[in-house]
């Protein structure tokens, strides 16, 4: 028979597991995360995008005039994550460029599974689920 210890050990854990999951579950948590970001800069054909967390780099991307780039995690409980990103353009004689926030739960609505971001020729736009709308965000930096 079990020592009594192990038992224990073994039924903590699986309320901890199934803590998890319910959490997961029941409140509004989608499994998944997904961040998009889509070059909408009519005058640029290439925008530079490069993200990254605390322990991951997604790498140099390279999105072209209409399209997105985008990538999915699971956030982590207790909801810390965060991705930052560079991204730049080449204005001609100008490159534009901005570093900033594009996940956290306090920017992306953690109810909702999609996160989407557009670069466009004056700045950034983040969509808000909540609102149902585009919002200016960040201008570029020159
Ligand atoms: C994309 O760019 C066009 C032209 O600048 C603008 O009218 C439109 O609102 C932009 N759309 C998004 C989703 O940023
Ligand atoms: C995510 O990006 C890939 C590659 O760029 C694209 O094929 C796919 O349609 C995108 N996914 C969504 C949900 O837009």
């Amino acid at each position: 028979m079990a020592r009594p210890h192990t038992t224990l050990a073994i039924f903590l854990i699986l309320i901890v597991v199934l803590f998890e999951s319910a959490v997961y579950s029941l409140i509004i948590i989608p499994d998944k995360q997904t961040v998009h970001i889509t070059n909408n800069i009519s005058s640029s054909p290439i925008l530079n995008v490069h993200c990254k967390s605390g322990d991951n780099d997604l790498g140099p991307q390279t999105v072209r005039h209409n399209q997105e780039y985008n990538f999915s995690f699971h956030a982590n409980i207790p909801l810390t994550t965060l991705f930052w990103c560079g991204v730049n353009w080449n204005g001609g004689n100008v490159i534009n460029s901005k570093i900033f926030d594009i996940y956290s739960t306090k920017i992306c609505w953690i109810k909702y599974s999609d996160c989407r971001w557009y670069a466009s020729t004056d700045g950034l736009y983040f969509f808000d689920n909540k609102k149902n709308e585009l919002v200016f965000k960040f201008g570029w930096d020159h």
